[in-house]
């Protein structure tokens, strides 16, 4: 029997509660799973987020085609250098 641990995936309403609702014009960051730019950004300054990975986490940013990881990256290095 084959055992795998997974972190459980918070929706974007338990991670980012003060931003779920999708901004009228915001920029939707990871079309696969829905995410929008401001909804990435609250996680990345609410919880740390240092990496796709985590952030995948929080919002589930990134865990589709994979196409918007380089989007995500920039997003989280510009944030860490603020
Ligand atoms: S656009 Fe983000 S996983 Fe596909």
């Amino acid at each position: 029997m084959e055992l795998t641990l997974q972190a459980p995936r918070l929706t974007t309403t338990e991670c980012c509660s003060t931003s779920s609702e999708a901004v009228s014009g915001d920029r939707v960051i990871c079309r696969c799973l829905n995410v929008t730019e401001s909804e990435a950004q609250t996680a990345i300054s609410a919880f740390n987020v240092e990496s796709v990975r985590e952030l995948g986490r929080c919002t589930g940013a990134g865990k589709g085609c994979m196409a918007c990881h380089g989007r995500l990256r920039s997003l989280i290095k510009a944030q860490m250098g603020q």
